[in-house]
């Protein structure tokens, strides 16, 4: 580990922190060391590194009175209208077959619901539309046809979300395919060159977004539109509660970002709160979900030549007191809002160096 990384963003991520939270959830997560809620000094947002305006405007949403899944929700908004972000929404980069498809998940403290959208086709905004699975079904996780028809009878209009940028990428991508592609691993040695497969193989972006407010209640919401050329219908971790979201109103919220397989197979979301909930930090809790991606990432083609894994993953916390954190795999930003104002914070980085 980077230590000196992981200490400075301890360090910081500490210095928003309160004594302790309340905690009636199951005893197997239940710890001694949690205290009675206090009312915070000021609501707190912590995102991926591409929400500093989202929690920016999740923090004046929460000021305002608003519900912190709204709140969480209002700020993923803006990037997932920003054709520029290549990894949420309009002008995300698509499926192989150069459709664009969102997931996206929320899930609400108070009440303990969440609504998921999956392989959402045509919908700019998949976090509103989560929303709405949340507030007007029994259910939890649509997918495919059956949430673009949900997402219509809402209102939500059907929109290109392949911008020209985005096009661009995906057909040199395609160019570049041939007989001897392998899938996972595409030829480095392509007309683009290694550069090129660098900066695009393997690519995931999305955002989540952890919200807290004074009274410590918490929300939480993830969007994406997930690995980069996937074959048609693969779901990350983004839209499922407890990989790529969750959130425990008792303690606090656990998101993740990055390779979603990884966070799939490691339950990253929920371990997080879980870790949360027998004591540790929010930082903590996500150099925890870190360490167990290592541990459960074996298979030769996930790792480099120092045997680590060879792709990135981020994990980001807040405890119901305010308290926050994030880590990842390798050396990365996060954002946060408080009454500090907005800004970009060092992960706790497991490894100091990025994988060659
Ligand atoms: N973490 C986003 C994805 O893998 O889909």
């Amino acid at each position: 580990m980077s230590q000196s990384c992981s200490r400075r963003a301890f360090l910081q991520s500490s210095a928003a922190g309160l004594a302790g939270v309340a905690c009636t959830a199951e005893p197997a997560v239940a710890s001694a060391s949690l205290a009675p809620a206090t009312r915070l000094r000021s609501p707190v947002a912590v995102a991926s590194e591409n929400g500093l305006q989202a929690v920016q405007i999740a923090v004046e949403k929460m000021l305002a009175g608003w519900r912190p899944v709204d709140a969480a929700v209002a700020g993923v908004t803006v990037v997932e209208d920003d054709p520029l972000d290549d990894s949420v929404g309009l002008g995300g980069l698509p499926n192989e077959e150069g459709v664009v498809e969102l997931d996206a998940c929320v899930m609400d403290g108070p009440s303990g619901l969440a609504g998921a959208v999956a392989a959402l086709q045509g919908i700019q905004n998949p976090s509103q539309v989560a929303l709405k699975v949340m507030r007007h079904t029994d259910h939890v996780l649509l997918v495919g046809e059956g949430a673009l028809r949900f997402a219509r009878s809402y209102g939500f209009p059907v929109v290109e979300l392949l911008t020209a940028a985005s096009r661009k990428v995906w057909l040199e991508w395609r160019e570049r395919r041939g007989a001897a592609d392998k899938w996972l691993h595409p030829d480095e040695n392509g007309p683009h060159g290694k550069a090129w497969f660098d900066q695009w193989k393997h690519k995931t972006g999305t955002i989540h977004l952890g919200a807290v407010d004074a009274n410590g209640d918490c929300g939480s919401c993830t969007t994406t539109s997930g690995l980069a050329f996937k074959i048609p219908g693969r779901v990350g971790d983004s839209p499922l509660i407890g990989c790529g979201n969750y959130c425990d109103n008792d303690v606090g919220t656990g998101g993740s970002t990055g390779r979603g397989e990884a966070c799939i197979l490691a339950n990253g979301g929920a371990f997080i709160v879980q870790q949360m909930a027998a004591g540790k930090s929010p930082t903590d809790a996500c150099v925890a979900a870190v360490q167990r991606v290592v541990r459960l990432t074996k298979v030769k083609r996930l790792l480099d030549d120092q045997g680590r894994p060879n792709f990135q993953v981020k994990f980001y916390a807040v405890g119901k007191n305010g308290q926050f954190g994030a880590a990842s795999m390798y050396p990365s930003k996060f954002a946060v809002a408080d009454d500090a104002g907005a800004r970009l914070l060092d992960t706790a980085a497991q490894f100091a160096t990025a994988p060659r």
